[in-house]
């Protein structure tokens, strides 16, 4: 399994080896995440899965999407012989190891490989089963060659999964008013922020996906009313879909045909 753009901790890399995920390998343009924090998480994670605990909800974390259907523990998918050998001992002192040491490309062995920065060409064509990533895709500038580079390293019949913020993260008053500005009030706005918003809408990403040659198979989109009007739309935007202008995230998950 591949992350683009784990962050401050490699959390969901961690919970995916736990639920038997061969290797994980995170990529990030900037190397957040560190060691402490990341065995922090570890050990907390596998006393969840020890106890068989459910997923924290909503309540727990009422920002976070996609809402799942269910928050019980998914007993279905990690049976009792399927965690008997994901959580042995020798194989949690294997990945705590590698938290500390992590493989720093793709080549080497061992269940986590940690690369940052990377760049295109670090995958092998073909290699991997699941790409994902929680709230990054909004930012890489060039997305075409992105979800070409992310399709060419899916197996035939791996999944792509990516949950994606459409909003302006605070940056206007309006929660979509990044599409009313132009480029260069744009540049001012995000100003010296480290990363700038691509400001694509969801209907780029189907696009691209299906140009890069996988079948979207899952998009929930969540809908929010546009807090601006189409005139105040900008040139650039303003071609803009009535459904672009209304889906604030989605989570898009696609299939490299077999
Ligand atoms: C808002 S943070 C999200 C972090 C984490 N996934 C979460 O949900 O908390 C966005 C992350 O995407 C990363 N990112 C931005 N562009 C990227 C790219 N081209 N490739 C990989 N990661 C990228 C950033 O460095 C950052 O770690």
């Amino acid at each position: 399994m591949v992350e683009l753009g784990p962050g401050d901790s490699l959390g969901i890399g961690l919970a995916a080896l736990l639920s038997s995920v061969e290797r994980y390998i995170a990529l990030d343009v900037v190397r957040y995440a560190n060691d402490t924090t990341n065995l922090r998480i570890f050990d907390e994670l596998v006393a969840l899965f020890k106890a068989r605990a459910p997923i924290p909800d909503n309540a727990e974390f009422p920002l976070l999407q996609p809402p799942l259907p269910s928050y019980a523990f998914p007993a279905d998918v990690l049976a009792p012989a399927r965690l008997e050998v994901a959580l042995h001992p020798n194989r949690l002192e294997l990945i705590r190891a590698a938290i500390t040491d992590p493989a720093i490309t793709a080549h080497e062995t061992g269940p986590l490989a940690y690369i940052a920065p990377w760049k295109p060409g670090v995958i092998e064509t073909g290699s991997v089963d699941l790409v994902l990533s929680q709230s990054a895709l909004e930012y890489p500038p060039d997305l075409a060659g992105l979800y070409s580079e992310m399709c060419r390293w899916l197996k035939p019949g791996g999944v792509l999964s990516h949950e994606i913020d459409f909003k302006s993260l605070g940056l206007t008053v309006e929660w979509n008013g990044h599409w009313s500005c132009s480029d260069a009030l744009w540049r001012l706005t995000a100003g010296r922020r480290r990363f700038e918003l691509n400001r694509e809408p969801h209907s780029t990403h189907i696009l691209l996906i299906e140009r890069a040659g996988c079948r979207v198979v899952c998009d929930e989109r969540i809908v929010r009313p546009s807090e601006i009007t189409r005139a105040q739309l900008t040139p650039r935007f303003r071609k803009l879909t009535d459904q672009d202008l209304t889906t604030s995230s989605a989570l898009i998950q696609a299939v490299r045909p077999a």
